[in-house]
């Protein structure tokens, strides 16, 4: 993910002010990385750097702390966040196509953001409405009974919410003819 030089400098920033509060060893690294995506809302490849750095942690340590605990997030969010339900209720009846159909839609992975930050993809456990199964999370508003067809929907109201194009999604066969 690019990051401009005020977001550079953000980081280092806050980084520092983690540091400066707690003590730099490696049986503190899970609560300075927690501290530094609450400040930040993630945990950029930037901060884990200068973590590494100045508590004299192998980065690749830091790193494989960050990436074991799945309530780090090391993308930033984006505008739009999207959860999908893939608890048992919602994949017995789908979640994981509908979970594809966004990735299709903004053209990432599960866990990732859109270039322009637009959408931030990600998968949860059961939310607790296991009867509109399946479930999907947009921005704190629980959506039921999301078909790949209703993914389009969702799809074509938020870019056009933001002024994005919507371009044609065509099978596969016919994108490669002419
Ligand atoms: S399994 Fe998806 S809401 Fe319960």
């Amino acid at each position: 993910m690019q990051l401009l030089e005020d977001e550079k400098e953000q980081i280092l920033a806050c980084v520092d002010e983690v540091l400066s509060n707690n003590s730099k060893n490696r049986e503190n690294l899970i609560p300075i990385l927690q501290k530094v995506q609450a400040k930040l809302g993630y945990l950029p490849a930037l901060a884990m750097e200068k973590i590494a750095e100045d508590t004299k942690v192998p980065a690749a340590d830091v790193y494989g702390l960050a990436t074991f605990y799945n309530q780090f997030r090391l993308n930033p969010p984006g505008k739009h966040q999207v959860k999908v339900c893939l608890g048992t209720a919602c994949y017995m009846v789908g979640g994981d196509i509908t979970l594809e159909s966004f990735e299709r839609r903004m053209e990432i992975k599960e866990g990732e953001t859109s270039t322009d930050r637009l959408y931030s993809l990600e998968r949860v456990a059961c939310v607790g409405c296991c009867t509109m199964a399946p479930v999907v999370v947009l921005d704190d508003q629980v959506e039921g009974k999301v078909t790949p067809t209703r993914v389009d929907g969702i799809m074509l109201a938020l870019n056009e919410e933001n002024g994005k194009d919507n371009k044609e999604q065509k099978p596969e066969q016919e994108e490669s003819g002419h």
